[in-house]
């Protein structure tokens, strides 16, 4: 088969074998990739229409007990200024992220027990008491299963926990021995069996990544549909391990978006921060190629610029303090438009 014939089987089928996913990947020309973006945003269109979905993004704190290779709030990296936002903060960034039109609020965090679940569970409450319409937003790495069960008890509906690779042996070139990929898989489970809506992700071109590992990921968005998928190109952090890999490429990650909107047309897919700070139309790119979800940051402006988990993030300046107008712009300009719901997914 050739690779336009693949790319139309995979349209009407939504699935192709590990082989053939990888051949896409080796083999596709330019004019492979045109056809490819064309089919997938006009099965997003279908389900969507021209609407992009907002999330409010909070940077809760950076103080994290792992140690990733790749991020840059790993605990090995001294020269991070670690901070901690408070529940009243959390909750002052949700009162202005509701009077700006956010209906989903995503607290997102390095694993710190400071936020314990009784923490976490007040803060939730009181979110979801304040905004009944609102939808609560975890991520904030592993944790138990009876601590996603309580946390979701007090109201949150999502949780994003990217899988990273869907290789173990890639996961493990990745991440410090006592990190486990059947830990992180099995968290996804559990999480789903609880009833969270769930997001998986991985990065694009992460140090020793082949084709033939994200063929492992794309059969692993095939078979496990997650709501959501957080796809967005590795960059390298100076103070990190990976400091001297190249980042992944707009082109790679373009491309894979589109297979995922294919593979799964109702998915949740964003256009990421890291995919804005490759290019500085990286975002709109990413909705041309098939995304239907971006996630302003919320964060305090004093405390952006240590939520550094690669270099060179944007949104971090004074300059940014208003990014849900700024995205709203960017979506107009290629004729999208940013809709105030809680955006969940249309089965
Ligand atoms: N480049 C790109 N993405 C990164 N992440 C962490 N470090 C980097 C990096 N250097 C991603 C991971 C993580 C998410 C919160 O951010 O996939 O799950
Ligand atoms: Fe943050 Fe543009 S979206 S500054």
């Amino acid at each position: 088969m050739t690779v336009k014939e693949l790319i139309n089987k995979l349209a009407v089928s939504h699935s192709l074998t590990a082989q053939e996913y990888r051949f896409l990947l080796d083999e596709r020309s330019k004019d492979d990739e045109e056809y490819l973006k064309e089919l997938a945003v006009a099965a997003r269109k279908d389900i969507y229409g021209s609407a992009v979905f907002v999330r409010g993004l909070i940077e809760i704190g950076n103080y994290c007990k792992n140690d990733c290779y790749y991020c840059g709030i790993r605990r090995s990296n001294r020269s991070c200024d670690r901070y901690r936002l408070l529940p009243e903060q959390i909750t002052e960034c949700a009162k202005q992220g509701y009077s700006l039109g956010f209906r989903t609020f995503v607290l997102q965090g390095g694993e710190d027990p400071f936020y314990s679940d009784g923490l976490l569970c007040d803060v939730i409450k009181e979110i979801k008491k304040l905004f009944p319409d609102c939808a609560v937003t975890l991520s904030l790495g592993e944790r138990s299963r009876e601590s996603f069960l309580a946390l979701f008890e007090a109201g949150a509906d999502r949780y994003l926990l990217r899988h990273e690779t869907a290789s173990k042996e890639l996961y493990n070139k990745l991440h410090p021995e006592g990190m486990s990929f059947d830990n992180r898989m099995n968290c996804l489970k559990e999480l789903r069996s609880i009833g969270y809506q769930v997001g998986a992700g991985f990065m694009v071109g992460s140090p020793y990544q082949t084709n033939a590992e994200l063929a492992l990921d794309l059969k692993f968005i095939e078979d496990f549909k997650p709501d959501m998928c957080g796809i967005g190109p590795f960059i390298p952090h100076k103070d990190t391990p990976f400091a001297s890999f190249r980042a992944g490429t707009l082109k790679d990650t373009c491309f894979l978006l589109s297979v995922i909107r294919l593979i799964y047309p109702s998915i949740l897919l964003p256009a990421t921060t890291a995919l804005g700070t490759i290019h500085p139309r990286g975002r709109e790119l990413g909705i041309l190629s098939g995304a239907n979800v971006v996630m302003p940051n919320l964060s305090p402006v004093t405390v952006r610029k240590k939520y550094e988990l690669y270099d060179n993030k944007i949104c971090t300046g004074e300059e940014s303090a208003e990014c849900r107008s700024c995205l709203e712009m960017r979506m107009k300009s290629v004729g999208y438009e940013i809709v105030t719901d809680r955006g969940d997914i249309k089965k």
